[in-house]
């Protein structure tokens, strides 16, 4: 492959034992600040797209940033996966298991019309917890999700192949 994304690993930083020790973090706010790491970022994760997308969804709160800005790139709008109890209209809500408890995510329940073709977004997959969540919950509300864009995964958590395991195409640029 003529490029392996090493000009966008390079700029994202590791921060060893946050939030916990022995966790190495992986933080893109090293990324968003670099104006060419950014343009680069969104280019590639919309070169992945396949077909015609109608609407990007962006996991709140770091894939608000990268969701909306490939929304511009793909001409779609951007539909907000918030935690539970931002949202001000009527919401459909779906909870996923965390290291110890649970969380809750929701969207507008008006936010997309059946059938529409959602791009779910974020900045990264660990667990895949949230994303599956959040895929649960665009199905529910009717659309159809059948890809997904991350900046980065880890894989030995396994999320990008339990998200494979309910049908999305998962892209992510850095592993
Ligand atoms: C992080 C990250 C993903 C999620 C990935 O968000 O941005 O949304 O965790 O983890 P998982 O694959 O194990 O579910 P976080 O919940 O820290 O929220 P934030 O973006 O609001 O900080
Ligand atoms: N970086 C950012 N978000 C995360 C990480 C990480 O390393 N692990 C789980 N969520």
């Amino acid at each position: 492959m003529a490029n392996d994304n090493d000009d966008i690993r390079r700029r994202i930083r590791t921060i060893p034992d946050f939030p916990k020790p022995g966790i190495l973090f992986r933080d893109i706010t090293t990324l968003l600040l670099d104006a060419e790491g950014l343009r680069l970022t969104i280019e590639r994760m919309a070169e992945k797209v396949e077909g015609k997308i109608d609407l990007v969804a962006g996991i709140e709160a770091r894939g608000f940033l990268f969701g909306a800005a490939l929304a511009v790139k793909l001409g779609t709008g951007v539909l907000l996966i918030r935690k539970d109890g931002k949202l001000p209209g009527a919401t459909i809500a779906e909870d996923y298991a965390l290291e110890y408890g649970t969380d809750r995510i929701a969207i507008h329940a008006d936010a997309c019309a059946p059938g529409a073709r959602v791009l779910l977004v974020d900045d990264l997959i660990a667990t895949g917890g949230t994303a599956r969540a959040a895929v649960r919950l665009l199905r529910k509300a009717g659309a159809e999700v059948t890809q997904a864009a991350f900046v980065v995964d880890l894989p030995e958590l396994g999320g990008a192949d339990a998200l494979r395991g309910e049908g999305i195409a998962v892209n992510a640029l850095v592993a």
